[in-house]
């Protein structure tokens, strides 16, 4: 099998594989190509890739010339509908809210795989790229953070008086939220967090945050990690105490996103108007409407002093780590769908193969996806 990497669009800095990646699938036995420049932004050179036995090519034959083409951002239309019959793409192209898409590689006859929909169970786990990229997310969230915030985030005592801590709000500690805590503390900041899973209560507290909760809550430790539904009375009341810690807060860091829908409000318009003066909002779901009311996709915005980054790009930002991470995850994947001889090899019966490809032979594959078609 061919496989042929392609360099992403001018907004990514990232790239699909690392050199080291590209060794791996060339002693998996398939042959790569990769479009020139694709690493350079990553600080790979052609050289590097060419070293480990890949080659460099024009960005037309790679996608002509290969049999799986990968990306990390999904290609242009036109392009996908220039390949043949029988070609595969794996990319990350969040086919539950990219219908067109879908039909397109089902009329076109393309396999598909979407990254972003690795199953979330614990064989998986070194496939997720929702992870990982959570975690620079969350990791670059803070430091963003701390360079726009007209204060310290640790505690000074010095000669010139003593500086409080920053105080640091994040609401959702799931992967990112978690990795903000975990730097924000290192960074000295004091760290409040809430989230609607109350499971995630001790981890908070383990990485030296502190959970804010109204009493009286149902008990979802039985729910395998997911959030269960708590009462409207209960809901307004812990509605009312998040408001209430934004507005002592000098940053709040939110990432709560719902798969497959928008995300939920949770800082609202007023609450941002009663914010100190400086303080600074970092929305890790602007690609998916935003946590905070005013919040732009990839857009700074500024309100009474208090500025909403909606920056939906923050891997990008880490470009060399993001891509180990992201390659590394590929890596993993492709290890479940090449065969001895190099070659692709679907077993369905995989349920990590059946939940990542979307279209396959004129069909969907993914259930997740076919529900969504379904209804
Ligand atoms: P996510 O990006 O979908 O959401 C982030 C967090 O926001 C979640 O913790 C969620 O509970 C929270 N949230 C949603 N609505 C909220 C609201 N209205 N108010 C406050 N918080 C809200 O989730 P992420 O970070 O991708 O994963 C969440 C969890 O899933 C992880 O912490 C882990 O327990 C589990 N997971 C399991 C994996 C595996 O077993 N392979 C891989 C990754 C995650």
């Amino acid at each position: 099998m061919i496989i042929g990497i392609l360099k992403e669009p001018d907004f990514d800095k990232r790239v699909a594989l690392l050199p080291e990646n590209v060794k791996t699938l060339i002693d998996l036995k398939t042959s790569v190509l990769i479009e020139k420049g694709a690493g350079l932004r990553s600080f790979f050179t052609d050289l590097d890739y060419k070293t480990v036995g890949a080659e460099n090519m024009d960005r037309k034959r790679v996608l002509t010339d290969s049999d799986l083409i990968i990306s990390i951002n999904p290609i242009q239309v036109k392009e996908y509908s220039s390949l043949k019959e029988n070609q595969a793409v794996l990319t990350a192209f969040a086919p539950l809210t990219n219908a067109d898409l879908v039909k397109q590689f089902i009329d076109t006859n393309i396999t598909s795989f979407s990254m972003d929909m690795v199953p979330r169970i614990t064989r998986a786990q070194s496939m997720d790229i929702l992870s990982s990229m959570a975690t620079v997310a969350g990791y670059k969230a803070v430091l963003t953070a701390a360079n726009h915030l007209p204060t310290f985030f640790p505690m000074f005592m010095t000669a010139a008086g003593t500086i409080r801590p920053s105080k640091v709000l994040v609401l959702g500690a799931g992967v990112a939220g978690l990795q903000a805590i975990a730097t924000a503390r290192k960074l000295g900041a004091v760290v409040e967090a809430f989230d609607v899973r109350t499971s995630v209560k001790e981890e908070v507290q383990s990485l030296g945050g502190k959970f804010i909760e109204v009493a009286g809550s149902k008990d979802d430790s039985g729910a395998g990690g997911y959030a269960i539904e708590q009462t409207e009375e209960y809901k307004q009341k812990q509605q009312q105490l998040i408001q209430d810690h934004a507005k002592k807060a000098n940053v709040v860091i939110t990432t709560a996103q719902i798969p497959g829908r928008k995300a939920p409000i949770l800082i609202t318009k007023d609450t941002v108007e009663n914010m100190i003066p400086g303080s600074v909002i970092i929305d890790l779901a602007a690609s998916t409407g935003g946590n905070c009311e005013l919040t732009e996709n990839n857009e700074i915005v500024e309100k009474n002093h208090i500025k909403i980054i909606g920056n939906s790009n923050f891997p990008s930002e880490i470009p060399s780590d993001a891509s180990k991470m992201y390659g590394n995850n590929i890596i993993n994947f492709m290890k479940l769908i090449i065969n001895d001889e190099g070659n692709m090899n679907l077993n369905f019966d995989d349920e990590i193969i059946k939940g990542t490809c979307i279209t396959h032979n004129k069909e969907i594959i993914s259930e997740r996806v076919k529900q969504i078609f379904k209804s």
